[in-house]
């Protein structure tokens, strides 16, 4: 029987700018490696359900195009947040799901995503095992927040934290021109959900120019408002401006979420995660009451995500490559795996690939270490410092066109007739 040649990459989870990056390494590295087609899922494993899904090569067509995806921030495919029912609950989803890739001829499926994306790996990659399926399943590391286990980090975390560093240098310097003979309070609220890596990397800014954050809270550890108002009332008798830096997520010691006590949303994603906005706002608002001065919130929400004009070339570089690395671990064999990026030497920065079983991965969370951040954990350390000051290293120039970043974007013919293909087999 003929080699099965497909390929099927889709991305989930909260986008980067840097996702797209490992698009182009899974494309380039299938079709280099002689794999036939390599199909995208439209909005992930959902669309796939629904049949939706393109030929990639209706949409690449030259390295000029591989050079603009890598360069484009979101999921060039769509994403989703969709939590795959335990095989027990729901055998139909996964009949479905392994009609749709035999169907496709496919060989190795690629999921580019977090610790809730690398669920669906691990249960697909289970479920064709013990009913004997011989597609292979890897997952790429993806995420903002950096909280996946067995990786040094994951791509889009440089990116999202070059950004944030330099957004907090941009923030200080803009307060500090505006606070002659008045006080004011900034208070920027960075992603992460329960991490505080990327809420660390505002500690980035303190270089010879700037001072950095005189706060930093994340949300490892239990927030106490009256120890966080005093401390600020301390500053304020030494300094017109202080900036601080939150995480989302920060939580009271009875578990609440800082962003609950003000008006927060009640959304709630497939995977119990609750939408998590608003925390600077509320302690703004608190804030002012408390000291009698001006305050500001900050909420640099999705702008941290897609920034791609600010993206690290180390981030872009590495993304692509855990992309490529997950194409070979499938050809060679490889299944129910996560390809992992492992730091060799800090100066001069070196990483490599690494692949681990994602069943040591799917739900864990690594977590800021508590030796990470100062005593009363108002700050984080040098060694938080140092370790994400290599990945946020290098550029790489956006291709303007008018004055703007150029992205690379879905052929739109293309997925209207996928979407009419779908509608119409839902029809029948
Ligand atoms: O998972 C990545 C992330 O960016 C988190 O930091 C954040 O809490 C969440 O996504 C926000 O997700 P959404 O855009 O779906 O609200």
């Amino acid at each position: 029987m003929a080699k099965k040649r497909n390929i099927i990459v889709g991305q989930s989870g909260g986008p980067t700018s840097v996702i797209n990056s490992s698009l182009a390494g899974v494309y380039k590295n299938a079709i280099e490696r002689g794999f036939d087609k390599v199909y995208g899922m439209l909005h992930g494993v959902q669309g796939l359900l629904d049949e939706q899904y393109i030929d990639l090569s209706t949409q690449i067509h030259s390295e000029l195009d591989i050079e603009l995806l890598k360069r484009t921030p979101s999921a060039f495919l769509g994403s989703c947040r969709y939590k795959l029912p335990e095989i027990h609950e729901n055998r139909e989803i996964y009949e479905k799901l392994f009609e749709i890739l035999n169907k496709l001829d496919i060989e190795a499926f690629i999921y580019i995503g977090g610790n809730d994306s690398m669920d669906t790996i691990k249960k697909l990659s289970d479920y064709a095992i013990v009913n004997g399926h011989t597609q292979k399943f890897l997952g790429v590391p993806k995420t903002i927040d950096n909280d996946l286990a067995l990786t040094d980090h994951t791509p889009g975390f440089g990116s999202a934290a070059k950004y944030i560093g330099a957004s907090t240098k941009e923030v200080i310097r803009d307060a500090e021109g505006l606070t002659y003979n008045k006080s004011m309070i900034t208070i920027m609220e960075i992603m992460g959900r329960n991490a505080g890596w990327l809420t660390g990397a505002t500690a980035l800014a303190r270089q010879e120019d700037c001072d950095g954050p005189d706060l930093i809270y994340l949300p490892e550890v239990p927030f106490d408002l009256a120890h966080f108002t005093e401390k600020v009332k301390d500053l304020l008798k030494k300094k017109a401006s202080v900036v601080i830096a939150v995480s989302e997520g920060i939580k009271l010691e009875d578990g609440r979420f800082v962003c609950e006590l003000g008006i927060s949303s009640d959304y709630v994603d497939a995977f119990g995660h609750k939408q998590l906005t608003g925390t600077a706002s509320y302690l703004a608002g608190y804030l002012a009451a408390e000291c009698g001065c001006k305050t500001r919130a900050v909420e640099l929400s999705t702008l941290q995500r897609s920034a791609s004009h600010m993206a690290s070339r180390v981030d872009i570089d590495e993304a692509f490559m855990v992309g490529g690395a997950a194409v070979k671990a499938a050809d060679e064999g490889d299944t129910g795996k996560m390809v992992v990026i492992d730091r060799i030497s800090d100066d001069p920065y070196m990483s490599a690939t690494g692949i681990y079983d994602v069943h040591r991965i799917a739900n864990e969370e690594k977590l800021v270490p508590r030796n990470w951040m100062n005593k009363d954990a108002s700050y984080v350390t040098e060694d938080c410092i140092d370790y994400v000051r290599p990945l946020i290293q290098g550029d790489y120039q956006p291709i303007m066109v008018n004055g703007l970043p150029r992205h690379l974007v879905m052929n739109k013919s293309v997925v209207k007739s996928a979407g009419r293909r779908a509608r119409k087999k839902a029809e029948e």
